[in-house]
């Protein structure tokens, strides 16, 4: 597993992560014992870097977490998101509300100080108010966090965050079918010494080319109950794709592939590809997933004239289908 540097925190993170919504039983029902295989799974595999949310399962995937990591000797990093609850979102923000927030993930995980708390898609105008920012720079001079970054939608959230003086790091949506961060972000976040976290590697799963237009999905699952953006961002759930279309395009992108390669194995591998992203969060419901996908950063690069030919593909007919922005 090779390893790369998050933005000014310094961390050499794995640069396949693994993302947590899925233990927060967020895409479908998953057994306790499962959520700590996923885990256990993830640091055989070297994967030293974990994503997760006060609000993925309420509480659940980082209770999980924190259950999994008392037997830890050698715990991974573990990053957080704070600003989506109840209580807080969309305008009910403040200081200490935030703080007993952070205060509830650190006692969930177990830890003392999170290793780093990110805003977790707040609104806009909230972001770019810049208070939220200067009470996370006091959380970190207080100890409660070592350092915070922003999980953002729209790629204009990130550039803002990028001109933040003590930000390590912004999270955003980059894959096969969104690829605008290439040219609109990563030179300025590895300018800046910003830290880029990818989520939706695989488009929810719609990029690891095993999904059919007949397949359904449990009531609990997002990609049933948010499949058009009923509930959260639109953008979050298949990529804002309709997933009828997505099928289609996966579909087509695939015979771009040589003989061999899987959606799943180009997918990650087009990511790790772009130098300036320092980890990518796949999402895992199954043990078979983590292993998969951490083989990613043992795979060759792709070759120039498959990059041109995703690039391409994306420009002429993706593009077009991504609903909610970019
Ligand atoms: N606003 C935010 O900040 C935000 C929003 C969304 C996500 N996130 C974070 O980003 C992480 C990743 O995003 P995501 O999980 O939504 O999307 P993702 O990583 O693109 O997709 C994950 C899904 O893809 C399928 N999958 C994964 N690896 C596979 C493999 N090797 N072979 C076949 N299928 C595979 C699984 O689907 P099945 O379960 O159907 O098998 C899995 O649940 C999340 O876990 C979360 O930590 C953050």
């Amino acid at each position: 597993m090779e390893l790369r540097t998050l933005g000014r925190s310094g961390y050499q993170v794995s640069e396949i992560g693994l993302g947590c919504w899925q233990l927060g039983n967020d895409f479908g029902p998953l057994e306790d014992g499962l959520a700590q295989s996923i885990l256990e799974t993830a640091v055989q595999n070297n994967i030293n870097f974990l994503d997760t949310a006060d609000v993925y399962g309420g509480g659940l995937s980082e209770s999980r977490i924190g259950q999994w990591l008392k037997g830890q000797d050698e715990p991974p990093l573990v990053v957080t998101k704070v600003g989506r609850d109840g209580a807080l979102f969309p305008d009910g923000y403040s200081k200490d509300k935030v703080r007993t927030n952070l205060q509830a993930s650190a006692k969930r995980l177990g830890v003392e100080s999170l290793d780093l708390a990110q805003l977790h898609c707040v609104p806009t105008d909230v972001l770019k108010a810049g208070d939220l920012l200067a009470w996370m720079e006091d959380f970190q001079q207080e100890g409660l966090i070592k350092h915070f970054g922003a999980s953002v939608e729209m790629l204009d959230e990130a550039q803002f965050c990028c001109t933040h003086p003590k930000l390590t790091s912004v999270q955003i949506i980059f894959n096969l079918f969104r690829q605008d961060a290439i040219e609109a972000l990563l030179p300025l976040a590895a300018k800046n010494n910003i830290g880029v976290i990818v989520r939706l590697p695989l488009a929810s799963g719609l990029l690891s080319g095993k999904m059919t237009a007949s397949q359904t999905f449990s009531d609990g699952d997002h990609r049933n109950y948010n499949k058009d953006g009923a509930a959260f961002h639109v953008g979050e759930t298949f990529n804002g794709i309709p997933y009828e279309q997505g099928i289609a395009l996966t579909q087509e992108v695939k015979k771009l592939l040589p003989k061999g390669m899987t959606l799943q194995q180009a997918s990650l591998r087009w990511i790790l590809d772009q130098p300036q992203v320092s980890t990518i969060i796949a999402g895992a419901s199954k043990i078979e997933q983590v292993q998969l996908n951490a083989a990613a950063s043992r795979q060759e690069p792709l070759s120039p004239e498959l990059h041109q030919a995703l690039a391409d593909f994306y420009k002429v007919n993706v593009r077009q289908h991504i609903r909610g922005g970019i």
